[in-house]
């Protein structure tokens, strides 16, 4: 199965992802980790998302639609779940190209609905561990040790842009950038809106009861 899955940021797509990919085994191609992992890794196009993403601002559309397209060619056909991408409609116009050339189609279309007051808090509590990628809240779902991570003992840190003012900026990229991708799919008829309040399994639930369909 091949799902899109997006939503503002914060509305804990990387979260639900994990666990769906846990629960069904698919690939989980997160162009936000793909980025950390090239700027972690000093690779050239770390060294070129760096300077974006440390702002908020999104990394340019052709760097993001090649770096997406190596990475589905890798799969040969095995069921992907995409998050974070596209994030603008000429990534959404390309994912369509992409899918045709690679005759893939997306099964479900998935966007996480979450109000803007509850993703500045989930934001800024956001912590996460340098060397995994394991994701915590400060408040909501700490590490039982602080600073330390549950599953691989690294650091657990703030994301630069996890900040007030980046956190600020994103949400502003986001309305600008991403909001028209949610119509692009709504004019299509092929999006489908899953509530994102609520505690992580009730949100699991949902999408999992709109995949069953
Ligand atoms: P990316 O990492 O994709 O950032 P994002 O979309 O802003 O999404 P986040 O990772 O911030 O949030 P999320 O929805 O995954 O939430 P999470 O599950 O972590 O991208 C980073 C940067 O890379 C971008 O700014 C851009 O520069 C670049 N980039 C990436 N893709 C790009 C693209 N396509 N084009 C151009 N540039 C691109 O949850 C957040 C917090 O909330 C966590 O602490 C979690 O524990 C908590 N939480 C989760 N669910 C719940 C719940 N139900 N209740 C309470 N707390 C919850």
């Amino acid at each position: 199965m091949n799902i899109l899955l997006f939503g503002p940021p914060g509305a804990g797509k990387g979260t639900q992802s994990s666990m769906l990919v846990e629960k069904m085994g698919m690939s989980h191609i997160s162009t936000g980790d793909l980025f950390r992992h090239a700027i972690k890794n000093k690779t050239p196009l770390g060294l070129e998302a760096q300077s974006y993403t440390d702002k908020g601002d999104l990394v340019p559309d052709s760097v993001v639609i090649g770096m997406v397209d190596e990475v589905v060619r890798g799969l040969e056909g095995k069921g992907f779940i995409l998050d974070g991408f596209p994030r603008t409609v000429p990534q959404a116009k390309a994912l369509d190209e992409m899918l045709e050339k690679y005759s893939l189609k997306v099964d479900k279309a998935l966007f996480l609905e979450v109000p803007e007051e509850q993703l500045v808090a989930r934001l800024s509590g956001r912590r996460v561990c340098k060397d995994c990628g394991a994701v915590y809240h400060a408040q909501t779902h700490p590490p039982k040790a602080e600073g330390v991570c549950d599953q691989c003992g690294g650091d657990v840190v703030q994301r630069t842009d996890d900040q007030e003012e980046a956190v600020r900026h994103r949400l502003k990229v986001y309305k600008n950038s991403t909001e028209p991708v949610k119509v692009f799919y709504q004019e299509r008829d092929s999006l489908v809106e899953v509530d994102g309040t609520g505690d992580v399994m009730a949100v699991f639930g949902r999408l999992e009861s709109q995949l069953d369909q």
